[in-house]
């Protein structure tokens, strides 16, 4: 495998795309990468949808900017978190690991119990912050593992977050938008972001060491 910052420079906000399908396989990787990151609490309080059908693309074009990654991707991920913590919602991840772990019903009770305070004693939009900011990481691990597979990908917040929800229905799952990755395949004539130079603050602006 090449060096980690080798390929995190290869990688770049990809502007255009060749519509070109991403092998299924590869698809699926990135999917169980984020699958695999880390969330408060363990709770992993998102979903992903996975749109890789045409005229579905087509209908969120507008919602999102007209951005042209959204139709020219192959695949097009919506990070979907929770409008709620409910206390249900917490049952059935505590359930899940129990279950999982074959371990005595009470087990957890403590950490369980801290969930539903810390987050009962938020606002629903703090919840839908917190939620965002966990699912910011799986996002990160889905771009990191696009970019191990020769993936192309362009992580997007500029979209409708409210027309997106009433377009795929989101609220009825308890469920809003917040944020897209399109994945695919860069296209080298037409991209003008492709020729760019990467820039970062410097390094001492970004880091100190104490
Ligand atoms: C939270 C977030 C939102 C972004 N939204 C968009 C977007 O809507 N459209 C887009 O083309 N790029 C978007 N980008 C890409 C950034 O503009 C890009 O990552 C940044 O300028 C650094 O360039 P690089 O990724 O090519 O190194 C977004 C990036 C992040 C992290």
């Amino acid at each position: 495998m090449k060096n980690i910052i080798d390929l995190l420079q290869w990688r770049y906000a990809t502007k255009r795309m060749t519509g070109e399908k991403i092998p299924s396989k590869k698809i699926n990787k990135i999917l169980e990468a984020a699958h695999l990151a880390p969330s408060g609490i363990g709770l992993q309080p998102y979903e992903i949808i996975v749109i890789s059908n045409p005229e579905i693309k087509k209908k969120i074009l507008p919602i999102a900017m007209n951005q042209s990654q959204i139709v020219e991707s192959s695949h097009l991920l919506v990070f979907a978190v929770w409008d709620e913590y409910t206390k249900e919602r917490i049952d059935h991840v505590f359930d899940h690991l129990i279950l999982k772990q074959n371990k005595q019903a009470d087990s957890y009770r403590n950490q369980r119990n801290f969930a539903k305070t810390f987050f009962g004693n938020m606002s629903i939009e703090e919840n839908f912050h917190h939620a965002a900011k966990q699912a910011n990481i799986a996002l990160g691990f889905a771009i990191v593992a696009a970019v191990s597979e020769g993936i192309d990908s362009t992580p997007m917040e500029g979209f409708d977050p409210m027309a997106l929800d009433e377009f795929l229905k989101l609220s009825s799952k308890g469920l809003r938008s917040s944020m897209l990755l399109a994945l695919g395949y860069r296209d080298q004539e037409n991209d003008w972001n492709l020729r760019q130079e990467k820039v970062r603050k410097p390094f001492e602006e970004f880091v100190t060491f104490l």
